[in-house]
């Protein structure tokens, strides 16, 4: 069976960067190239980031602290993302988070040990007339409640 190079982040990070020809008024779509390419942010391409586009690492730094999106470690192979903004909180999203994240082991904004799910918070999908609302890999799902929110996750998951 052929092996798969590990993937050279900071060659990729270089690449990205020089795309944007190492403009910082780019910094965010290089962060959202990088996250897409590679699934997340790590802490050790701030440095080269930092380097490439003539800016500080606590620049670097402060933008992907900031941003939520932006996450440190690869997501598990489900994302579910739940909406808990006003009109979907009034429809019970913070109980549905909290049922699916005690279901799962997992804590919000975070992936379980098992690699299979993470669960994070949004703020309106606009989706709103569809409350509570969610993404599960992308694809919305509204009106969830444990029992459609489950069977999407599944569906996810097979
Ligand atoms: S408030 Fe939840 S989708 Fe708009």
């Amino acid at each position: 069976m052929p092996t798969v190079p590990p993937l050279d982040i900071d060659a990729t990070v270089v690449d990205i960067c020089r795309q944007h020809a190492n403009a910082p008024a780019d910094l965010i779509e290089i962060l959202h190239d990088l996250q897409e390419q590679i699934g997340h942010v790590p802490q050790s391409a701030l440095p080269t980031i930092a380097t490439a586009l003539n800016l500080s690492r606590a620049e670097v730094h402060g933008v992907v602290s900031f941003y939520h999106d932006f996450r440190e470690k690869p997501a598990g192979a489900v994302t579910v993302k739940i909406c808990r903004a006003e009109a979907c909180q009034s429809m019970g999203a913070l109980p549905l988070i909290e049922r699916i994240c005690a279901r799962h082991g997992v804590q919000l904004g975070g992936t379980s040990a098992d690699g299979r799910i993470t669960v994070e918070a949004v703020y309106c999908l606009g989706n709103c007339a569809l409350s509570p609302a969610a993404l599960v890999n992308d694809k919305p799902v509204g009106r969830i409640n444990d029992e459609r929110l489950n069977a999407a996750i599944r569906g996810a998951m097979s």
